[in-house]
Parts: structure tokens; C-alpha cells; sequence
């Protein structure tokens, strides 16, 4: 989910030890990056990609060692370009100061507060956006209902008085315009600097004010500086907004693609969780974690110096035949989808998890009661290197009157 400029070239890492890895380019990978990482995992389950710039860790097990491994691998590094932009957060920090300023944020977000907190929320907002378009007849889902869900959720979750949806969606677009720049190796467009002003001074009023927001509660205890709860704040936006709205349109394009399986969960809604799960493990919306190497080390086979990046490819993970059996099918019934690791694992392990399950199975339930006959109307192929979803997924439906 995190986003690196070019770096230099790793220590020791040759064409000729990595042919696959060199043969590796970034438009393959954004079109359709199952085949390659496939032939990777197999047979250079750590690689060095020149088109990348960095290790492509493909292999599940060696993924799970390198998320659970903060001391050797982290987060925590210059080249990380959202640091640069919303200042150190809870996504670029490791050790005692990562756990400062996530558990105080984590703890609203428990399973059972995020239940209590969001759920009658997140319904009412999926059956409003998806009841708006009963009549119509046909839609296209990611702009209708999961881009409008995710930012209204994650505008509530944030709890700012006087800053609507709209208004953080225009923030967020701001700073993601900003790591593009920087990525890039340009300057950050002035509209990022303007965003970071007027978040700070909704989060200062926040922190004035006597409400029982998230932001007073995280701020009260942690003794995080306003600043610190700025970057954390603009953190939950860059971790829950464009991951759900493609993580929605994934389930939904997965689920639209197969009648059969969407057969399955209409006769059986208690199937919904598990298709959402392997929604996730088939393509997680956030496809790559990005970690730099503090010290020299052996994984995978592949020597690793120090101060190199390290690309954990989740897409890879979510398919790899020694944990999932028949890894490319898609499959509502399979037990065992849960191993994904598109939440990641390890202490950056999204806590945003639960809420956007349950957004998932609430857009779900809302097209299957309220849009009779849904079907696919058109195809809905993902891309994407560091976050992955469809341009677009149209559906149709019977409307009334049709
Ligand atoms: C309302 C929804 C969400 C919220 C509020 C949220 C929030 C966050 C936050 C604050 C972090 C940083 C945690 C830390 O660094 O300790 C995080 C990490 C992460 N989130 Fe989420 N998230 C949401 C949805 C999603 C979705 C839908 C996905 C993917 C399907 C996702 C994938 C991840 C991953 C992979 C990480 C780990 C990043 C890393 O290790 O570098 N998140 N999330």
C-alpha cells in the first residue's frame, strides 16, 4: 500500500541470477500479473526487478516473514513518499513509536465497536445509494456505490464537525496528487499543502471541542501532538479510502463474473462473508507492501543488502498452491480463503479490516435485495500495480417497468 521513489540498485542482484525477475515489466504486472507472479513464485520466489527497482517477494510463507519482521524489514525509511507528504504516521513508523500512534487509533476499531459503531450506518448508506438506482435499470457500481460508501465512511469514522464526505474526498485526492508528484520526482502540487491546513485546523477544532469523536478519544490518552493526529488522521484516508472502494468493486466484479457463484450466495446469504474473503485472496485491492532491508540477510535464497527495498507482492501470496489448492479458481465454498494476506499481517496489520467486511457485505446485500436479475454488463478485468480494482464494473438489472 505504500508508495517508494526509484531506488538504486540492490547489491549483488544480476540479470543473470534473477532472469525471470529481469524479464519483469510494470505494464505486465498492471494488466495482469497473475501468469508472472506465478513463474516467479515458483522458481525465484524473491527476485530482484529492475523495472521495479526492488526484491519481488512472491512466495506466501516468505511474505508472512517479511510483514512479521519490522526490525528487518520496515517501514520506516526517507524514501517513503506519504510520510513526505502528511509527516510520520502510524504507516511510517516502527517500533515503540509505530505502537504510540496506532493503538490508540486501533482500539475504536475492534471487531465489536466497529459492529456497534458502523453498522446501521453502513446499511443505511448502502441501501440508499443502491435504492437510488432500483429504477434506472443499469450502473456502473465502483463510481455509483462503493466510491460514494468508502469516503462517506470513512468521513463518519473521522467525526469532524462541519466536513463532509465531499470535503474529504477533495483532501484526499490532494494528498494522493502529492505522492504521485513526489514518486514521480516532482514537486508536490500546492493544493496537498492547502488540504493539510484546513485537515489540521478540523482536527484542532475536533480536539477543542467536547464531542466524543475518534479523534478526541485517540488524542486523549496517547498524548499524540495535534500534529501527530493530523498525520494519522489523513493515514485512516489514504488506508480506507480507495482499498474499499476497490475491495467492493473486486467482490462485486468476482461474484458478477461467475453466475454460478453468484447463484450460490443469492440461495445462501450466509455464504456473503466467505465470498468476500475470497474476493480478497483472488485480488486484494491493495496488491504490494513495500519494506527496506536495515541489514544484510538471506530469504528466499536471495542475498539482500541492507538499505535495499523489499516489494511483498500480496497478489502473489493470495495464490500460492502450498496454501490455497487450485489457486486461480474462484471459489465462495473454500474454507481456508481467510490466509490472505490483504489486510497484511504483522504490527501494520490493517484495523480497518473489520469495518470494510462489513461495508463489503452490506453493499453486497443491498444489490441482491434491492436490484432483481443483477447481472454483469460488460467485463470488469482489475489492474493496477500498487492498488488494484476495475475501471469500471457495469451491471443491469430488471427494473420495474423495463
Ligand atoms: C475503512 C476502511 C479502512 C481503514 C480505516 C483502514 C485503515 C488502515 C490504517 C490506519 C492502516 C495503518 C496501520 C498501521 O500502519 O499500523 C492500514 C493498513 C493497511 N490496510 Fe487498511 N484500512 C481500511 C481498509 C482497507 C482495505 C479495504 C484494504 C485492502 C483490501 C486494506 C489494506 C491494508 C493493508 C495491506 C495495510 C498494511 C499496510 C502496510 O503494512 O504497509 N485496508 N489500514
Amino acid at each position: 500500500m505504500t508508495t517508494t521513489e526509484p531506488p538504486m540498485p540492490a547489491q549483488g542482484a544480476s540479470a543473470a541470477a534473477f532472469p525471470l525477475g529481469a524479464a519483469v515489466t510494470a505494464d505486465a504486472l498492471a494488466a495482469d500479473p497473475h501468469p508472472v507472479l506465478a513463474r516467479l513464485r515458483d522458481r525465484e520466489p524473491v527476485s530482484w526487478a529492475p523495472a521495479l527497482g526492488c526484491w519481488l517477494v512472491t512466495r506466501h510463507d516468505l511474505a508472512v516473514r517479511v510483514l512479521r519482521d519490522p526490525a528487518l524489514f520496515t517501514v520506516d525509511d526517507p524514501r517513503f513518499s506519504t510520510a513526505r507528504v502528511v509527516g510520520p504516521s502510524m504507516l511510517s513508523l516502527d517500533g515503540p513509536e509505530h505502537a504510540r500512534h496506532r493503538d490508540p487509533f486501533a482500539r475504536p476499531f475492534r471487531p465489536a465497536r466497529t459492529r456497534e459503531r458502523f453498522t446501521a450506518f453502513v446499511a443505511a448508506e448502502a441501501g440508499r445509494l443502491v435504492g437510488a438506482l432500483a429504477p434506472r435499470g443499469r450502473a456502473e457500481l465502483r463510481r455509483d456505490v462503493a466510491g460514494p460508501l468508502s469516503v462517506a465512511v470513512v468521513a463518519r469514522a473521522l467525526g469532524l464537525a462541519g466536513v463532509d464526505a465531499a470535503t474529504v474526498r477533495s483532501w484526499y485526492g490532494a494528498f494522493v496528487g502529492a505522492v504521485s508528484a513526489l514518486t514521480a520526482g516532482d514537486e508536490p502540487p500546492a493544493a496537498a499543502a492547502g488540504a493539510r491546513a484546513r485537515l489540521r485546523a478540523a482536527v484542532e477544532a475536533s480536539l477543542a471541542g467536547d464531542g466524543d469523536t475518534l479523534l478526541r478519544e485517540a488524542a486523549a490518552g496517547a498524548g499524540l501532538t495535534t500534529a501527530e493526529v493530523v498525520a494519522d488522521a489523513a493515514v485512516l484516508m489514504f488506508g480506507g479510502i480507495d482499498t474499499t472502494e476497490g475491495m467492493i468493486a473486486n467482490a462485486a466484479a468476482a461474484l458478477l463474473a461467475r453466475p454460478d457463484q453468484l447463484a450460490r450466495v443469492r440461495a445462501d446469504r450466509s455464504l456473503l462473508p466467505a465470498a468476500v474473503e475470497e474476493s480478497l485472496r483472488f485480488e486484494p485491492a491493495a496488491a504490494v507492501l513495500d519494506r527496506y532491508a536495515t541489514a544484510g540477510t538471506v530469504l528466499g535464497g536471495a542475498r539482500i543488502a541492507a538499505g535495499d527495498p523489499v516489494r511483498v507482492s500480496v497478489t502473489a501470496a493470495g495464490r500460492d498452491p502450498a496454501v490455497f489448492a487450485d489457486p486461480d479458481r474462484f471459489d465462495v465454498g473454500r474454507g481456508d480463503a481467510g490466509a490472505h494476506l490483504a489486510f497484511a499481517r504483522g504490527p501494520h496489520f490493517c484495523f480497518g479490516a473489520h469495518l470494510a467486511r462489513l461495508e463489503t457485505v452490506a453493499v453486497l446485500e443491498a444489490l441482491l435485495d434491492r436490484l432483481p436479475g443483477l447481472r454483469a454488463d460488460g467485463p470488469a478485468p482489475a489492474r493496477g500495480l500498487v492498488f488494484r480494482k476495475p475501471n469500471a464494473v457495469p451491471v443491469r438489472w430488471d427494473a420495474p417497468g423495463e
